[in-house]
């Protein structure tokens, strides 16, 4: 008996069909079958965020969720968020205008519990901001520059700051 499953998915708009293990993570799935490597793999338990990606447009860890249990999803990665051209994002560039990143690690899962939040329209306060992002950890900036970053695409664009 084997656990291969076959699992469709979208991947950044790209449809992807390809084998897994029925035990095998979002997260190992993405980077070790379909090579979407921009997700990182950090705790691996649900905790730091490196991991962060969209499905069906709602940020979730991809360490701790089976792919066989999105099968049928999109999947939206930080790499995923860039212009249909391929050119960076509002947000991306806020990040880097603002030195938002540093060692990068916790980067891609920051971008996208940004975007989501951006999606969610709104002002948030920079305590308010903090507070959603507590489940992203960085051990280089401080939060500084990310907040400063975010802050500018929501004056910048708001919800449009996604795009
Ligand atoms: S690697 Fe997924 S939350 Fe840390
Ligand atoms: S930039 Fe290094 S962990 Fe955030």
């Amino acid at each position: 008996m084997t656990d291969e499953l076959v699992l469709t998915l979208t991947v950044n708009g790209r449809p992807v069909t390809a084998r897994g293990g029925a035990h095998l993570t979002l997260l190992r799935w993405l980077r070790d079958v379909v090579h979407v490597t921009d997700p990182k793999y950090g705790c691996g338990e649900g905790i730091c965020g490196a991991c962060t990606v969209l499905v069906d447009g709602e940020p979730v860890s991809s360490c701790i969720l089976l792919a066989a249990q999105v099968t049928g999803s999109s999947v939206v990665t930080a790499s995923g968020l860039s212009n249909e051209d391929g050119s960076p994002s509002l947000l991306q560039r806020a990040f880097h205008a603002h030195h938002a990143a540093q060692c990068g690690f916790c980067t891609p899962g920051m971008i996208v519990a940004a975007a989501a939040l951006l999606a969610e329209g709104g002002n948030r306060s920079r305590t308010e901001l903090r507070e959603a992002l507590h489940g992203n950890l960085c051990r280089c900036t401080g939060y500084g520059p990310i907040l400063d970053a975010i802050e500018a695409a929501y004056a910048e664009g708001g919800e449009a700051g996604v795009g």
